[in-house]
């Protein structure tokens, strides 16, 4: 009975989004996009990128908050109308929900790969050093140990007074929030556990894991509901709209999957994209869009109804998705360890590096309006082609000790100088290239 009513309205809801709204792309990142949220009833939405930068969008239009200083991993709206987000850069900022400068709530010693926020405002981090941060709205910060591994994922119950972190270790563990104790395991011995979903009822909880595992327990015992477990492909990203009833499921090859929280069954699967994963997932507000970003560096949004009717995904494929028999070896090295940092046209661009244009002879650390680690700005090393091989010979953390791009090493001669070679082509300034 519950179930027709709901897969009726559910229906009704669908063909209306199908007539009301389109496919919708929204463009500005300078790199692929790992966490998605939905803040308010109007459907306002974020974006944590691998640019450094978390977007907010009215509309298709975005506005940046600059503040990380590496990749933006995830994202969560706050009571107040305010974010949190969390990145490689091991913290978790706070941004005012007028604009303004960012504070930081939450600094871990590894990377922040999940947010939860309680109802009264409270924020949760799950962070590769192996602890849940735990940031009270009344400024008590507690760092909650236990896990052996990696954690993911964090999630809080509905009145906001336990937590749930997954880990690497294969454990789901349950927290009390007021002591800050561990007061149970609900999943042990498994593959490690990327993402967790909680309805606002706590009446199940779903969690995903590295080798493909999906699964939904009781919260109370964890005792199991279902087993969506498909194939063997990572989850990486788990969303849930408690209006339909749906939970999507963003998976390591491109695909989505969206089942009916009602009896579990497959309303939805379809591969979303062929170039690489589904990091981030969210509804709209009424559960009849949903919002999915990856590598290609744009949020794609369907109408939940017309999921699987187009690819455009695929479409929307950018220089550094190119089909590589195409390119010269110079390029090819160019477009697979680069270009997703790095563009080669003036000006700033939103990417975790500056812009290589005019590279050669080139001063290190003078892009304008780029912000340089200290250790590359104050080094004496200029652009050539001895240079710009030797960083990757030696690698760019022995090359610049303390520079922000992360290590990297060319280990082929041949590849080092293709790769010179091509950047001298296409760096030089468009004056020079007469
Ligand atoms: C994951 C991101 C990332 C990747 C991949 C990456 N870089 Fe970088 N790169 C950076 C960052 C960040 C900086 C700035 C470093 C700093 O400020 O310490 C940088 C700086 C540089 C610089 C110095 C630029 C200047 O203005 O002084 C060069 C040259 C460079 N990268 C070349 C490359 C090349 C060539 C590749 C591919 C083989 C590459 N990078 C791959 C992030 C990246």
């Amino acid at each position: 009975m519950r179930r027709g009513l709901a897969a009726a309205l559910w229906m009704a809801c669908g063909a209306v989004a199908a007539a009301a709204q389109d496919f919708t792309l929204r463009e500005g990142h300078g790199g692929p996009i790992m966490g998605v949220a939905v803040l308010d009833a109007a459907g306002r939405i974020a974006t944590a990128s691998f640019d450094n930068s978390v977007g907010l969008w009215s509309g298709t239009t975005p506005s940046w908050r600059d503040g990380h200083r590496a990749a933006v991993n995830v994202v969560a709206g706050l009571p107040d109308g305010g974010l949190v987000s969390g990145g490689d850069d091991f913290r978790v900022l706070r941004w005012p929900a007028g604009g303004g400068a960012p504070s930081e709530l939450i600094l871990h010693k590894g990377k922040v790969m999940g947010l939860a926020v309680a109802p009264d405002g409270g924020v949760a981090s799950a962070s590769w050093d192996g602890t849940v941060g735990l940031a009270e709205p009344d400024g008590t910060l507690r760092y909650l140990r236990g896990h052996d591994g990696t954690v993911s994922a964090v999630a809080f119950s509905a009145d906001g007074r336990r937590l749930y972190s997954g880990a690497a270790d294969g454990t789901l563990r349950v927290w009390d929030r007021e002591t800050g104790a561990e007061t149970g395991q609900l999943v042990r011995g498994g593959f490690g556990i990327n993402e967790i979903a909680l309805p606002p009822d706590d009446s199940w909880l779903a969690y995903g894991t590295v080798d493909g595992v999906v699964r939904i327990i009781a919260p109370g015992d964890g005792r199991e509901l279902a087993d969506l477990t498909l194939d063997r492909r990572p989850v990486l990203a788990l969303a849930h709209d408690p209006v339909q009833g749906q939970l999507a499921i963003g998976d390591g090859d491109g695909y989505i999957m969206v089942v009916s929280t009602a009896d579990w069954s497959i309303l939805r699967d379809f591969r979303a994209t062929t170039h690489g994963p589904i990091w981030a997932l969210a509804f709209s507000p009424d559960g009849t869009v949903v919002h999915a970003g990856g590598l290609d560096e744009a949020l794609h949004s369907w109408p939940v109804a017309r999921l699987g009717a187009q690819d455009p995904m695929q479409d929307a494929g950018k220089s550094f998705l190119r089909d590589p028999a195409e390119m010269t070896n110079g390029e090819r090295q160019f477009a697979r360890k680069c270009s997703i940092c790095h563009v080669l046209t003036p000006g700033t661009a939103r990417r975790a590096g500056p812009t290589l244009y005019g590279l050669f002879g080139r001063r290190a650390g003078t892009v304008p309006d780029y912000s340089y680690s200290p250790a590359l700005e104050s080094s004496d090393i200029v652009w050539t082609a001895e240079t710009v091989a030797a960083l990757f010979d030696e690698g760019p953390d022995h090359y610049v000790p303390g520079t922000k791009m992360p290590m990297q090493r060319i280990t082929r001669a041949s590849d080092r100088a293709d790769l010179v070679d091509y950047l001298r082509r296409v760096t030089r300034p468009a004056k020079e290239q007469q």
